[in-house]
């Protein structure tokens, strides 16, 4: 008999379709990926989560025959990595597939932001362009020539960076280490990299190292003509701080995809008129999931052959 799988979270349908063409799974997600099924407990070997799922000591430690926890996400910072792998479980997750996606939701967003493309869209469709005639919707910022600061220049940081370039931007950015481009700069300190610039992207993962990293100094520095663009994890931003500097116009806007409490947004955020919100949404095209689904069935079908797995979770995974 082959491995015993459980969908511990959401997975799109048709990584269910190819999982159960070929495996057993059984679904947990209706509850809370939890069970006390004493056999499920006892022969389940493969997990199958998502970028957002907890997957903590508690839940790892309820299975007695884990081997695998498959992630379907580039971001594992719900799963106690640290514990699966003291425990001889293997992890892994969908790097790369989704780069584009991310960074192009990323631009896109900045964009939207800066020439606030939602609001001119209903200005237009609820008539007021007609009611109160030409030339009566409100000048907007450029975004050609201004300065970005990107914290985080991993693989989905350097996408925004190479697709922002061809704007004739001027690049800052934040990172562990410099990285091998001598048209960006490198900034040490992150408050620095924020009054340097017009425009915050912030891409680093939502390890714990990590949280509320974009906090009062970091938005007061950014100032009163600068906005924030977040597409990496809502842990990342001091979200109650950054929803009170956006009322009191501490900073000019933000355009969020991720947030601290998702799918829970604020009331005080939501009404507000100088954010785009969106939700989690950056790797969420047909092509892409279905790219990201192949590879965690890759990743399961080279784990039930005893091959070498594909995207692994590095060991050293503390990545900034
Ligand atoms: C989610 C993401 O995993 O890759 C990540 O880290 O945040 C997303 O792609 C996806 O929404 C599945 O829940």
């Amino acid at each position: 008999m082959s491995a015993l799988i459980v969908k511990q979270a959401y997975i799109p349908s048709m990584l269910e379709d190819l999982i159960n063409n070929q495996y057993k799974m059984i679904d947990l997600v209706e509850a809370q990926g939890i069970t006390d099924n004493e056999e499920i407990l006892n022969n389940t070997e493969i997990m199958i989560t998502n970028g957002e799922a907890k997957v903590g000591k508690d839940l790892i430690d309820k299975y007695n025959n884990l081997k695998l926890i498959a992630d379907f996400g580039v971001g594992y910072d719900g799963i106690d990595v640290n514990y699966a792998v003291k425990k001889g479980i293997k992890v892994t997750h969908t790097p790369g597939v989704l780069t584009d996606d991310v960074a192009d939701l990323g631009v896109g967003l900045l964009i939207a932001l800066s020439r606030e493309i939602p609001k001119a869209d209903k200005f237009v469709k609820y008539g007021k362009w007609q009611e109160l005639g030409m030339g009566s919707f409100p000048w907007t910022h450029k975004v050609s020539g201004s300065r970005v600061g990107i914290v985080g220049m991993g693989r989905i940081g350097r996408a925004i960076a190479k697709r922002l370039s061809a704007f004739d931007v001027t690049i800052g950015y934040c990172n562990q280490s410099k990285v091998d481009n001598e048209n960006y700069l490198y900034f040490s300190s992150l408050v620095d990299l924020a009054s340097f610039s017009d425009f915050l992207v912030v891409c680093v993962p939502g390890i714990k190292e990590n949280f509320h990293l974009i906090n009062k100094n970091v938005l007061k520095a950014l100032g009163a003509s600068g906005a924030l663009i977040n597409i990496s994890r809502g842990s990342v931003v001091d979200e109650e701080y950054l929803t009170g500097a956006l009322i009191n116009k501490e900073i000019r806007g933000a355009a969020l995809d991720v947030f601290e409490h998702e799918p829970y947004v604020s009331d005080k955020l939501r009404n507000l008129d100088n954010v785009i919100l969106t939700p989690h949404m950056a790797s969420a095209t047909w092509e892409t999931r279905k790219a990201m689904a192949q590879l965690v069935f890759d990743n399961v079908t080279a784990f039930i052959q005893g091959k070498e797995l594909i995207t692994p979770v590095p060991e050293c995974f503390k990545v900034k």
